[in-house]
């Protein structure tokens, strides 16, 4: 990788990916591209910025010409919430900006990573070890465009010799950015309100499990992916990754253990609490770890004693 084009770069996942692969393979040669979210500071003043909307194909090409571009992470999409409250933008975003991406892909010869996620998933999946292949028939527009997208990538690594990769993320925690809108934000927001209030309205039942991941690991599994020898890679698009799986009384549980007076009670939103029942509780992601050595390093624990510091700086507030 020489040239590199992050969209969604102003996002959860991608204002901190940057950040690394600038550090990793220059700053110059790391082009990070948002669309509505204004960058940060950090992300801005660290390497090229460009405003890209990913629907416009002619503004990917321009880029990715400009930047003599070869590789590509594509992180700019509308997450699971968001995209039940608004589909057809959903479509739009997820699947059309997906299409551009391969196409000019395919014209200037880009390697391209493509996030996928547990949300590929369905009610009829087998919830618990969820196996690398297995049915795929989720029920909301944000799994509707994943699975498409799993699909139309292994199309263009197949037909075009486009090389895709992807993976299905998990829910992320993370402590720079916030997500945008997604069934397993609350992971996240439980550990600003616990620093800020000692008190949480969790928007799932108890007992729903789903897989989860520390930003270190979720950057870990893109760049690692990227890097992997082709030869030895069976699948492609996209392989299971989880680095733990808990469900809200558990992340509670570990946040007491450092502020003890914490407390979280329940306000079940339905739209998000029926899209976590039909994800799986905890994916099998063997494959990944037979085919490009993947292994995570954080667990609940070593998570949420990085979080709580992390945040406890950044908001200046001590616990
Ligand atoms: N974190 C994502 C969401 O909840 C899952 O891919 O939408």
């Amino acid at each position: 990788m020489k040239n590199i084009l992050v969209t969604g770069a102003c996002g959860q996942i991608g204002s901190e990916l940057s950040l690394v692969l600038r550090k990793r393979y220059g700053s110059d040669n790391v082009i990070a591209a948002g669309h509505i979210t204004k960058p940060s500071d950090d992300l801005y003043n660290s390497g090229p910025f460009v405003f890209l909307d990913c629907t416009k194909i002619e503004t990917i090409s321009d880029v990715v010409s400009k930047y003599k571009i070869d590789s590509i992470y594509h992180l700019a999409a509308l997450l699971s919430a968001v995209a039940e409250s608004k589909p057809q933008q959903a479509w739009d975003v997820n699947m059309n900006g997906l299409y551009n991406i391969l196409e000019v892909s395919r014209e200037y010869k880009c390697a391209v990573f493509v996030p996928s996620s547990i949300g590929a998933f369905g009610t009829n999946t087998p919830q618990d070890n969820t196996p690398q292949d297995t049915i795929q028939r989720p029920n909301t527009m944000y799994g509707v465009t994943k699975v498409a997208g799993e699909l139309l990538c292994d199309y263009y690594f197949k037909r075009f010799d486009v090389d895709t990769r992807g993976v299905r993320f998990p829910g992320i925690i993370s402590n720079v950015t916030l997500p945008g809108g997604g069934t397993t934000d609350y992971a996240v927001e439980i550990y600003y309100e616990a620093i800020k209030q000692r008190k949480y309205t969790c928007f799932l039942k108890s007992g729903t499990f789903l897989d989860m991941m520390y930003m270190p690991d979720t950057i870990k599994a893109a760049i690692d992916i990227m890097e992997a020898n082709p030869d030895v890679l069976i699948h492609r698009n996209a392989f299971n990754v989880s680095a733990m799986s808990f469900a809200p009384e558990d992340i509670a549980a570990e946040i007491k253990k450092h502020i003890p007076d914490f407390v979280m009670d329940y306000n079940i939103d339905p739209v998000r609490q029926a899209i976590a029942e039909s994800w799986p509780n905890k994916m099998d992601d063997s494959s990944a770890m037979i085919e490009w050595g993947w292994k995570p390093e954080y667990d609940l624990s070593s998570m949420t004693k990085d979080m709580l510091e992390k945040l406890c700086n950044k908001l200046q507030i001590n616990i």
